[in-house]
């Protein structure tokens, strides 16, 4: 079982939480406005929620936010590593910072996250880019407020890198970026070791929260009004394995489908492999959980899914799915899909457009293979161009976007219930929301009803989106 970061540590960080307001309570009175804060996140839904625990600790300690990097007095990027642009982009963003640090140099910088978690990352920005204050990876996260606290009276840059198999911390503030929907991440870690995926070295080990942990987090979100959870891992189905009691992800949903003012339960990530029977059946019978599910398949040939050490073929995923489809009749598919893993041939690629073909997803997302240093699959060598990579991933795309389209248009004349996120992305006088197998909706309506569950009837399909009219 993982162990629990202390309350002892965790009423220290507090400490250091009233440290910081004090000190920022000395600025406002002494500057006549208050210090802000600006937080970037990159990569998935497990680092959005772990800024939520970033801008929790930053508003306890007396910070307001800010968008604006030329304001902030405090920066703090929460990075990915999952693909070397979402690196590529931290690099860039903190070149930007330098320029504006040397003419406000009591600015504080500070990168955290995957990215950094990795020991040659830390090194170069230590080397190349030594306008950064504060260095922190992902089992320091909790240690924040207490590393903010140094580097802001120290001259040399706060490090903490050191790598855990495994801890948890509970009772950390949290600022929530949504007052009805919410991030809860059910477990940390990842033990699968994809061959392409530096997950497992940035994240460690698979460590499941407690479900006592959970449902209590659940049961305040519903008290402060949220009612759509998403239950996060980057496996899932493996939750339990690591806990003394006996309970599984399937019992999971089971207990927070119990609990009363949860309306929508989601999850993800799943990995084919450990995808049972017993969760199918508990997502049938669980009336709150949505109808859909995201279960990455990465690539079609046998061979390709061994060399990715996935394990399972290609017709064990097809078999999942037929039972997921025969189960749950009109449940919405999403995978993840990756082209130009190094050994992959043309025909190894025919395999991959050959499931898009027969499972007809809902979605796709797809990316192009980024070799990641310290991976299995980074020695490999490549078997085509950059060229014919780019050309099957538009391939992809055009197979994926006709079939998204065609899944959408049978969608039109039903009526969805749509929790309603806010206006749309593209036109201010129209909200958007999500349905239930969690398509966007876009329609004409009142911001009153931002936050409210209502009926919408659809009349057009897009690619990615569908329009629709209140009823
Ligand atoms: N644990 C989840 C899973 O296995 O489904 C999510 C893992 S990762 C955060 C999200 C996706 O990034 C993966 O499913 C994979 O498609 C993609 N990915 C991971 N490593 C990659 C790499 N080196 N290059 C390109 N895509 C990668
Ligand atoms: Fe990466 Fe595989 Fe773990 Fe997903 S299951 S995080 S792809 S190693
Ligand atoms: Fe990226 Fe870390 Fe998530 S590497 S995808 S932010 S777990």
């Amino acid at each position: 079982m993982a162990k629990t970061i202390t309350e002892e540590q965790i009423n220290r960080q507090k400490s250091f939480i009233i440290k910081l307001k004090e000190e920022n309570q000395r600025f406002a009175a002494h500057n006549g406005r208050t210090r802000l804060a600006l937080t970037e996140t990159y990569g998935c839904q497990q680092n959005e929620n772990d800024t939520e625990r970033i801008r929790g600790m930053l508003r306890d300690a007396g910070f307001e936010f800010t968008d604006d990097s030329k304001a902030a007095d405090v920066v703090i990027y929460n990075t990915c590593a999952v693909r070397e642009n979402a690196e590529q982009k931290v690099f860039g963003r903190l070149g930007i910072l330098k320029h504006i640090k040397e003419t406000r140099p009591e600015m504080v910088i500070g990168v955290c996250g995957c990215m950094v978690q990795q020991e040659h990352i830390a090194e170069k920005i230590k080397s190349v880019h030594n306008h950064v204050d504060l260095v922190f990876g992902t089992h320091a996260l909790y240690r924040m407020p207490e590393l903010l606290y140094e580097a802001m009276h120290r001259k040399s840059t706060v490090i903490d890198i050191t790598s855990s198999d495994g801890e948890i911390a509970e009772d950390m503030p949290i600022m929530r970026d949504n007052a009805r929907k919410a991030w809860v991440s059910i477990m940390y870690g990842c033990n699968n070791f994809c061959s392409y995926c530096i997950v497992p070295y940035v994240r460690g080990r698979e460590r499941s929260r407690t479900p006592e942990a959970i449902l209590k987090e659940v049961r305040e979100l519903v008290e402060s009004g949220c009612t759509e959870i998403s239950l996060l891992g980057q496996n899932v189905n493996s939750y339990g394995k690591d806990l003394d009691t006996e309970i599984d992800f399937a019992d999971l949903i089971r207990m927070v489908n119990d609990i009363d003012g949860v309306e929508r339960i989601r999850f993800m990530s799943s990995h084919p492999k450990d995808l049972s029977d017993k969760l199918i059946k508990a997502m049938k019978e669980c009336g709150k959980v949505c109808k859909q599910l995201h279960l990455p398949f990465q690539a079609g040939s046998d061979k390709i899914l061994q060399q990715m050490n996935r394990k399972y073929t290609k017709e064990q995923y097809l078999e999942k799915i037929e039972k997921v489809k025969r189960e749950i009749p009109g449940i919405s598919l999403s995978t993840d899909v990756i082209v130009g893993f190094p050994t992959e041939t043309n025909e190894d690629f025919e395999e991959t457009l050959d499931v898009l073909k027969r499972v007809e997803f809902d979605n796709i997302f797809s990316f192009i293979y980024s070799r990641r240093e310290g991976t299995p699959a980074a020695k490999l060598d490549f078997v085509l161009t950059d060229e014919e990579i780019h050309k099957n991933f538009n391939r992809l795309l055009e197979v994926q976007n006709e079939i998204s389209k065609r899944k959408n248009e049978a969608y039109v004349g039903r009526i969805e219930r749509i929790l309603v996120d806010g206006e749309s992305k593209n036109d201010t006088n129209i909200l958007s929301g999500r349905c239930d197998s969690s398509k966007i909706v876009n329609f004409k309506g009142d911001k009153s009803l931002i936050g409210k569950y209502i009926d919408v009837k659809i009349t057009e399909a897009h690619t990615w989106s569908l329009n629709g009219e209140i009823q």
